[in-house]
């Protein structure tokens, strides 16, 4: 037994900053920004919690599938850092929805949602779950250096949520990781005042090699997208809608170059939301469902790299009417 999903849901920040807005206290311009990685605006929390609209995509999300949170056996949240290190983010939105089912966050960093896809195939594959909530949130404004211009202005926040049940359209995956604690990187404080604690603290922000990161991001999501086409016995032509994270247009382009895909199947929405890490994929979901993008029976293919290095692909078909 297997997945299919049967319902999205997603809650953006209202504020939205564009490059021009970023241009007013940093050396940039939406020239630059633009050109270098197809972003023109991001949307940023100002007086919004992560956790108000992690839960409020979780609701869409739920109603969408027709079910309750009584109904839902596992809730899994995708994220790098909740409003709370506990509870968990996946707790809170469990307690908004009424549910005692096991709940638990899971840092995959971009990678989360597919992380949490394939746990949420396993559960259910072992008859331990028979619908899962999966929810992403990632708040990155309060984790990057907004000093720093060559990372603050790559990314934007945001939540997302899928509930995925029993049944056939999970029709395959592939999770790798390729250990690298250097090229992207973003440190924990080290501790309120312990007397026993002698490390320095690394500056709180996100350190990152962006051109490392870049061949990274190419050679994975490239290499994934064949793994994954080969274990569902499809070729990437087959694929009838192509979900990549969404950190750069020209990532994206770089790692679908060779198999010579037709571009209207490859969705984007970085230019109105930036690189909102796990959730991006998720957005990208609920978006293009609520559009009617999707036809029942059509091949839809998750492709995604991150901080770790993490990387992945899923491959569902869409069973909504
Ligand atoms: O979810 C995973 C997260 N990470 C990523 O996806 C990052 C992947 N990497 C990338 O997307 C690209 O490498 C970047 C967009 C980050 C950078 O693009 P690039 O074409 O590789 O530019 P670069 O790093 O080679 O920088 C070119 C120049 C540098 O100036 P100099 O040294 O040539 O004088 C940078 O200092 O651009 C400068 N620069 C900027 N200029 C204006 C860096 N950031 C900015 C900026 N505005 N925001």
């Amino acid at each position: 037994m297997s997945f299919y999903i049967a319902g999205t849901g997603s809650a953006l920040p209202e504020k939205v900053v564009t490059n021009d807005d970023l241009a007013q206290f940093l050396d940039t311009s939406d020239e630059w920004i633009y050109t270098r990685t197809g972003i023109r605006r991001r949307h940023v929390l100002t007086h919004e919690k992560l956790d108000e609209l992690a839960i409020r995509s979780a609701q869409i999300a739920l109603a969408d599938a027709g079910v309750t949170g009584a109904d839902v056996d596992l809730i899994l949240c995708a994220t790098m850092r909740g409003d709370t290190y506990t509870p968990s983010l996946a707790c809170i939105v469990g307690e908004a929805i009424g549910s005692h089912a096991p709940s638990f966050d899971l840092n995959a960093a971009c990678v989360g949602v597919l992380y949490c896809m394939e746990v949420a195939d396993s559960f259910i594959a072992s008859g331990k779950a028979k619908t899962v909530l999966i929810v992403s949130a990632e708040a990155m404004s309060k984790l990057v250096d907004w000093t720093d211009r060559s990372t603050c202005v790559l990314f934007g926040d945001g939540t997302g949520a899928m509930v995925v049940r029993a049944g056939e359209g999970r029709l395959a995956g592939v999770l790798s990781t390729n250990p690298d604690s250097k090229v992207i990187r973003m440190p924990n404080f080290e501790g309120l005042n312990s007397p026993y604690n002698v490390y320095e603290q690394e500056k709180l922000a996100m350190h990152m090699d962006g051109g490392e990161v870049y061949k990274f991001a190419v050679n994975a999501m490239g290499r994934n997208i064949e793994e994954v086409c080969e274990r569902a016995n499809l070729t990437p032509a087959q694929i009838d809608w192509y979900l990549p994270h969404q950190a750069n247009v020209r990532i994206i382009d770089a790692s679908l170059k060779k198999f010579k895909i037709d571009k209207s199947k490859v969705l984007l929405n970085i230019a109105d939301c930036g690189n909102m890490s796990a959730t991006s994929v998720m957005v990208l979901l609920d978006e293009y469902a609520k559009k009617g993008t999707f036809r029942k029976g059509e091949k839809l293919l998750f492709v995604a790299f991150g901080g770790g290095l993490t990387s992945g692909a899923v491959i569902v078909e869409w069973k909504k009417d």
